[in-house]
C-alpha cells in the first residue's frame, strides 16, 4: 500500500527515507523495526500529514488505502481521513491528549467531528470505547483529566480515542516503550485483540524485537531510511538474511545456554548527510564488497520474504566462500 516513499528534509543532502514499500493487510500487524534514527517515526508522521510542510519534502511516493491511491508528493492523505479512517497512537500519550480537557469530552469531540453524530451519541461511544480498552470505572473516568490517570491508563485512553472512529488502518509508534513491562504486555495484547476484532490493518513501530515476536504477522526491518528485509515474522526470525537483521537478532540477550557477552553491531547509523550511495549498511557490514556501492534491489526468496542485499540468499555465498 505504501509505494516508493522517499522523504528529505530541507538542507540535507540525502533522503532520510528512501524508496520505502510497506504492505499491511486487513486484520494484520506489520511491525517496522530498526535502530534509533533510522526513519521509522518520520515515515509514520509523513503519512499522517504531521511533518512541517516548510521543511519536509516528499520527492516520491504513493499510498493506496481503502481502494484509493493518493500521490504523497502532492496532496497526501486527505485530512478528513486522518484521525478517522487512519489513526495514530504515539509513544507518549500526552502528545495526543490535551491536558486541559476531560477525557470523555476529548473522545466525544473527535467522534462528533468525524462521524457527524449528536453529542449524546458521541459521549455514549466514548464510554463504550473506555470500556473496551479495559479502563477501570469508565463512567467516572469520562469526567477526569489526563493528569489524573497513570501512564498505562492514559495509553488506554489514547487507544480508545484512536479506535473510536473505526479506523481501517492504525499506526502505533512505540506505543509501549514508556511503560513498564507488565503494562507493556497488557497494552500489546489489547491492541492485538482490538485489531483482530475490528479487522483493521496495523503498522506498529518499535525498536524492540521482543515486541515484534509478540505481535507481528509480518515484519519490515529498516536501516538508514531503507527497508532491508521484509517477510512473515516466523520466516524472518528463523531465517534472517540481511547482515543487519542478523546483527539485530544477535544483539538480543537470551537466558538459555551459556551466558555470553552481548553482541553489538559495530558503528552507528550514519547521519543523513553521510549516508552512502548504494547499500547504506555497507559501512558497518562484515560482508561489504565493492559491489555494495550500488544499491541492491530486493531479492525475493520464498514465502513473501525479500532482502535488499547483493549477497542474498547468504547461504549460497557462504557455501561458495568455503
Ligand atoms: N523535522 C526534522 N528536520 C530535520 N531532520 C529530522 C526532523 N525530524 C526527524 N529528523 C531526522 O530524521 C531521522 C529519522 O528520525 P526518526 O524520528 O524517524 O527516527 P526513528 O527511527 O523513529 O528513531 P527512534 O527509534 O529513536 O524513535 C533522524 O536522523 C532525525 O534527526
Ligand atoms: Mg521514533
Amino acid at each position: 500500500m505504501l509505494r516508493n516513499f522517499s522523504l528529505r528534509f530541507r538542507g540535507q543532502g540525502a533522503c532520510v527515507v528512501e524508496n520505502v514499500d510497506l504492505d499491511v493487510a486487513a486484520g494484520e500487524i506489520l511491525c517496522i523495526v530498526g535502530e534509533s534514527g533510522c526513519g521509522k517515526s518520520v515515515t509514520a508522521m509523513a503519512l499522517m500529514g504531521l511533518l512541517p510542510s516548510d521543511t519536509a519534502r516528499i520527492p516520491d511516493g504513493s499510498m493506496t488505502f481503502d481502494g484509493r491511491t493518493f500521490d504523497l508528493t502532492t496532496e497526501g492523505i486527505p485530512s478528513d481521513m486522518r484521525g478517522s479512517d487512519m489513526a495514530m497512537i504515539f509513544q507518549e500519550p500526552m502528545t495526543s491528549l490535551n491536558p486541559a480537557f476531560r477525557i470523555g469530552d476529548q473522545i466525544a469531540e473527535s467522534v462528533e467531528r468525524h462521524k457527524g453524530c449528536s453529542r449524546a451519541d458521541a459521549r455514549a461511544r466514548a464510554l463504550e470505547m473506555l470500556r473496551r480498552v479495559g479502563l477501570p470505572s469508565p463512567e467516572q473516568r469520562l469526567d477526569q483529566y489526563p493528569h489524573q490517570l497513570s501512564g498505562g491508563q492514559r495509553q488506554r485512553v489514547m487507544i480508545a480515542m484512536a479506535l473510536a472512529n473505526d479506523p481501517r488502518l492504525l499506526i502505533a509508534d512505540e506505543p509501549t516503550t514508556a511503560l513498564d513491562v507488565t503494562i507493556q504486555a497488557q497494552i500489546l495484547e489489547l491492541i492485538r485483540d482490538l485489531q483482530r476484532d475490528t479487522g483493521m490493518g496495523t503498522i506498529m513501530i518499535t525498536h524492540d524485537l521482543g515486541v515484534v515476536a509478540e505481535v507481528a504477522d509480518t515484519v519490515a526491518v529498516m536501516y538508514g531510511g531503507q527497508i532491508v528485509e521484509t517477510g512473515p515474522v516466523a520466516e524472518v526470525f528463523e531465517n534472517p538474511q540481511h547482515p543487519y537483521t542478523i546483527g539485530l537478532m544477535a544483539s538480543v540477550p537470551r537466558l538459555t545456554g551459556p551466558r555470553a557477552r552481548l553482541t553489538t553491531i559495530p558503528g552507528t547509523v550514519p547521519t543523513t548527510d553521510a549516508m552512502a550511495e548504494g547499500c547504506r549498511f555497507r559501512t558497518r557490514c562484515a560482508f561489504a564488497a565493492p559491489l555494495c556501492a550500488t544499491r541492491p534491489a530486493p531479492t525475493r526468496l520464498t514465502g513473501g520474504h525479500a532482502v535488499a542485499c547483493h549477497f542474498a540468499p547468504l547461504e549460497q555465498h557462504l557455501a561458495v566462500a568455503g
